[in-house]
């Protein structure tokens, strides 16, 4: 009832509203504090993705929307918070790619993002007896490159679909490369869990180096103190009004109803109800993959098996301030004590062109397999383990951090980790089902982008990829949709089609020569 008189009154736009008597104006407003909220365009989160979709809308003239964001604040996994007397990045912290073709780039030269190139080849690698290795280690990294040329090489011929695709670890292998001992596994570890979130083993090699191939190797490590984030501050500046009822914090989505293929329905945690033309979700891989929330009705298994084939990656940046420097001057420190890696990523951001001098504070970064139990863990024991890692590295005479920060993304429902790795036998058709919308939902994200996932290119692209092809369907009745060709359990499933949907009139043109692929919702 409530919603049905609502929905008469944002119906009275333009000329009509301004004609209405004030008592009604009044009755509406109150109205639409407990009714339905009625949008053109939903977006379910706040982050890169979201903001870029918005701004995305706004230039393109529809301005009738509401993001709707679980946390109190924008950025999503870009997060600064305070420690030792500066601010750190806990989320996104490099430019990937440092060349203008890069947006990223872009955005952190517009609004001069403070930070420093990083020079991965400045590392001093200790054993677990703290001895300088890093004469081994040199000779060992030559041997790994001579492996990762013959990779490359290999997934060139994967890129234009000459051979299939194979893990990272096979390439290596076949390659020539095998870690055997403590020293090698690290400088593996170095390029690839540290890179991908995830081991080796399950990576795809197709998805691996394509921002290093279309930007640059060249890689920038945020220091501003106005936050990385500052980026999507300043991109909602520029459609945002301060306290904009278009943006709404604190507003968890729990259910999402998609039956009408003309609207689709969101409900938050807190009992409201926002409608919109058309749905936007932004949240990550791991939020969609556990199942915090309820799609009505439950997604087509085509989408379903894709956002459980793709994987979320772990990574967890520990920060720990101490008293004094008593670590390595270099910009990086690898601990190879174990042949499986903990603890063993360390920078010194101490390095000139870091945090002042003084600031004392080194972090060190968990991934992959290593993240679940140190998010489980409390602090105390987090400390008192990577403690242990530098006594080795350092001796026993080092002080004790004054504090220590653990983030925990994988534990927060809002995220259930850090960003998306593409795994072994995922093809980019794939990637088409996982963007695809189901009705008049869209799914864009950092998981979504086919050839930056995992980055920020990734999340911000897809924001405005996404908005414009649901700006395309609004505008110029150019809807996409899909409809698998085969239905689930049929062996030998063949590429299946993706298919837009243009005006009925088209669509009536050719359905008599390929009715079997398209579909009219
Ligand atoms: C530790 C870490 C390090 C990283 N390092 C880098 C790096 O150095 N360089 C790089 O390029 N990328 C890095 N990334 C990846 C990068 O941060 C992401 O790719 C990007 O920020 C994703 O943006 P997004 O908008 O797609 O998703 P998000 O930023 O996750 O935005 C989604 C938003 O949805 C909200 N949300 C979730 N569930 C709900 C719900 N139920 N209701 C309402 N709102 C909800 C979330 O709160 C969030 O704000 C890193 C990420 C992490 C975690
Ligand atoms: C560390 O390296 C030194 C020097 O090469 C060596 O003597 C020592 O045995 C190594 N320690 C371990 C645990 O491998
Ligand atoms: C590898 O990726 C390219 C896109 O860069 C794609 O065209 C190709 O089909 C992929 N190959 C395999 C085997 O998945
Ligand atoms: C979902 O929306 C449809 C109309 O779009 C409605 O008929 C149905 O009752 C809704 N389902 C739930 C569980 O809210």
């Amino acid at each position: 009832m409530i919603t049905a008189e609502f929905k008469d009154c944002t119906t009275m736009k333009g000329a009509i509203a301004m004609m209405l008597v004030a008592m009604t104006t009044v009755s509406c407003k109150q109205l639409s504090k407990r009714a339905t909220d009625e949008r053109k365009v939903v977006i379910v989160g706040a982050g890169i993705a979201g903001i870029a979709a918005a701004k995305t809308l706004h230039e393109n003239g529809v301005d009738d929307f509401v993001i709707l964001e679980g946390s109190d604040r924008i950025g999503g996994r870009m997060k600064q918070v305070e420690f030792g007397g500066v601010k750190v990045e806990v989320g996104a912290n490099w430019v990937h790619g440092r060349s203008n073709n890069n947006p990223i780039w872009e955005l952190v030269q517009k609004y001069s993002i403070s930070g420093k190139e990083s020079n991965y080849d400045d590392f001093v690698v200790r054993n677990k007896t703290g001895n300088d290795v890093t004469d081994q280690a040199e000779a060992q990294t030559e041997r790994l490159s001579t492996a990762q040329d013959y990779l490359e090489n290999w997934r060139g011929q994967i890129r234009n679909d000459t051979l299939p695709d194979v893990s990272l670890e096979v390439a290596l292998k076949l390659g020539g490369w095998k870690a055997k001992t403590p020293l090698e596994r690290i400088l593996e570890y170095f390029d690839y869990e540290f890179e991908y979130a995830d081991p080796a083993e399950v990576t795809s090699l197709n998805n691996t180096g394509r921002v290093a191939e279309d930007f640059s190797d060249e890689d920038y490590f945020v220091t501003d103190q106005r936050g990385f984030g500052h980026i999507v501050d300043r991109l909602s500046n520029e459609f945002l009004s301060p306290n904009d009822p278009r943006l709404q914090l604190n507003k968890v989505v729990e259910t999402v109803n998609w039956t009408d293929h003309t609207e689709v329905t969101f409900t938050t945690t807190d009992g409201s109800i926002y409608r919109g033309e058309y749905g936007l979700m932004t949240v990550s891989i791991g939020v969609l993959e556990n199942e915090v929330i309820d799609f009505i009705p439950d997604l087509p298994d085509w989408k379903v098996e894709e956002i459980y084939q793709f994987r979320m990656g772990q990574h967890c940046k520990i920060f720990l301030k101490f008293p004094h420097k008593f670590w390595d001057d270099s910009e990086y420190i690898m601990y190879a004590g174990s042949f499986w890696p903990q603890y063993a990523i360390w920078q010194n951001l101490e390095a000139p062109g870091f945090f002042p001098t003084g600031t004392n504070i080194l972090m060190v970064s968990a991934l992959a397999n290593e993240v679940q139990a140190i998010e489980l863990q409390s602090d105390e024991e987090t400390k008192q383990e990577v403690m242990a890692v530098l006594k080795n590295m350092y001796g026993d005479n080092i002080p004790e951090p004054e504090s220590i920060l653990v983030p925990r993304w994988l534990t927060d429902p809002l995220f259930f980790g850090a960003y998306s790795n593409w795994p072994v036998h995922v093809n980019t058709q794939d990637f088409e089902k996982l963007a695809a919308p189901v009705g008049r939902l869209y799914f864009g994200g950092e998981a979504t982008h086919a050839k930056y996932n995992g980055y920020l290119q990734g999340g911000y692209l897809s924001g405005i990829d996404q908005a414009n092809v649901i700006l395309n369907c609004m505008q110029n009745g150019i809807c996409e949709s899909y409809k698998p060709v085969v239905s689930r359990g049929t062996p030998g499933i063949p590429a299946p089609v993706f298919v837009i949907l243009v005006l009925p009139l088209v669509v009536a043109m050719f359905l008599g020569q390929s009715a079997s692929t398209m579909m009219i919702y």
